[in-house]
């Protein structure tokens, strides 16, 4: 180990104790002792029900929580902090988009365009607002390696489409979808963008005013914050006029025996008791990356990322989804092998003491689209080795022989 990774990994308590190569990062991330202490702390010290009691206690954990969102809008450089709503996670966010917005919207006649790699979460919300509206559906494909070149946007995009749902960075593929360009080709046809950075906001600075996109979602948990937490920024106008997603307790105003009015931004959309010790793990894993820098993830990624394609390279019967550029892939390295299912592969590098993940990824689409009914997916982050990835290598050298090939 070099004394950069011996130094990033002593942050994390599960890596010093546990010797499991983890390279399932792309499903979720490990969390850092700061990140434990700061969820500890809220509920040793500042543990009350935040936004309602006027007790001192109360007032603490409502300041906790409301400045855990000035570090979410200030990490994605969102203009207010009435744009940051907090959720369970990226699927929850995108939900609401499509109750809230999508419903109240969308009619017959409109199209909604979606790339063919979405992650089920920001594909299932889109096919029911469809199915509900009377809009349709269309898909956005891509090549081979995930790239969206300009032909295949123009034949995406229509004079209807009314909202483009695309994922910023595939879960498979790992490829960084043109935002800029689908947010211009939208804008110019009265379409808003909904993007979903589950997968890019923990690889990646993001600056919503400069992608100016209508929407953003991500969770907490892939960027080393607590699971069960998650965010969605959306434009202030917006949010302003649609309807709540979700009713009741404290996203009010004032309420009658028949009606209601519902509380300013962001509180219209965080009904009921708020995850406060999830926000203010989040906004604390927020600090970490701060102080590690993106810079630093990103050259350490990309390292590993290298190493690994490289070393998969010299298997013949080894094929990497996506493009030949360690660079196109944000750390995540999708595969097949010859005769050998993701499952067994996943099996035997377990029992080698490595986390893959093996199966479709919820992009069954993309899966049905490529051709291939499973794969298998290391993910790589920066606090992974070089170690790690070499033995990951080694044991992809032996998942033929292991399964009876003989070679
Ligand atoms: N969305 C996560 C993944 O791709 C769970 O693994």
């Amino acid at each position: 180990m070099t004394s950069e990774e011996r130094r990033i990994r002593a942050d994390f308590p599960l890596l010093m104790s546990d010797s499991t190569a983890y390279l399932d990062n792309a499903a979720t991330a490990q969390r850092p002792a700061c990140v434990l202490d700061a969820q500890r702390d809220f509920y040793e010290h500042s543990n009350a029900n935040p936004l309602r009691g006027l007790y001192g206690l109360s007032v603490a954990a409502t300041d906790c929580y409301e400045q855990a969102r000035e570090t979410v809008r200030d990490f994605i450089h969102a203009a207010s902090e009435r744009e940051i709503i907090f959720t369970r996670n990226t699927s929850e966010s995108l939900n609401l988009v499509a109750y809230s917005y999508g419903l109240s919207h969308l009619k017959t006649g409109d199209e909604i365009l979606v790339s063919i790699m979405e992650h089920h979460s920001n594909l299932l919300p889109w096919q029911m607002v469809a199915r509900q509206t009377g809009a349709e559906l269309k898909f956005l494909e891509c090549e081979p390696d995930g790239s969206l070149p300009r032909a295949r946007l123009e034949a995406g995009f229509s004079p209807k489409t009314r909202l483009v749902a695309i994922g910023h960075v595939s879960n498979v593929l790992g490829r960084t979808a043109p935002v800029e360009e689908i947010v211009q080709m939208a804008h110019e046809r009265g379409a808003v963008v909904v993007l979903d950075a589950a997968q890019s906001a923990p690889h990646m600075a993001i600056d919503v005013q400069a992608l100016d996109v209508d929407f953003l979602a991500f969770s907490g948990h892939k960027l080393m914050g607590p699971m069960g937490i998650g965010v969605l920024y959306g434009k202030e106008a917006l949010l302003e006029e649609m309807p709540p997603f979700l009713t009741g307790g404290e996203m009010i105003d004032s309420v009658t025996r028949t009606g209601a009015t519902y509380a300013e931004l962001p509180h219209k959309f965080e009904a009921g008791t708020v995850n406060a010790a999830g926000a203010v793990g989040l906004a604390a894993a927020i600090r970490y990356i701060q102080q590690v820098g993106f810079e630093n993830m990103e050259r350490r990624e990309l390292a590993l990322t290298r190493l690994a394609m490289d070393g998969l390279k010299q298997y013949p019967f080894v094929h990497v989804l996506g493009s030949d550029r360690p660079e196109e892939h944000c750390g995540i390295v999708t595969f097949t092998v010859d005769g050998v299912h993701p499952h067994d592969i996943s099996a035997m590098l377990d029992s080698d003491g490595i986390a893959v993940r093996a199966g479709h990824h919820c992009a069954q689409p993309l899966m049905q689209y490529l051709g291939v009914w499973s794969t298998t997916r290391a993910s790589l982050f920066f606090y992974n080795t070089e170690e790690e990835v070499r033995a990951f290598v080694e044991s992809m050298g032996t998942v033929r022989r292991r399964m009876g090939y003989g070679e």
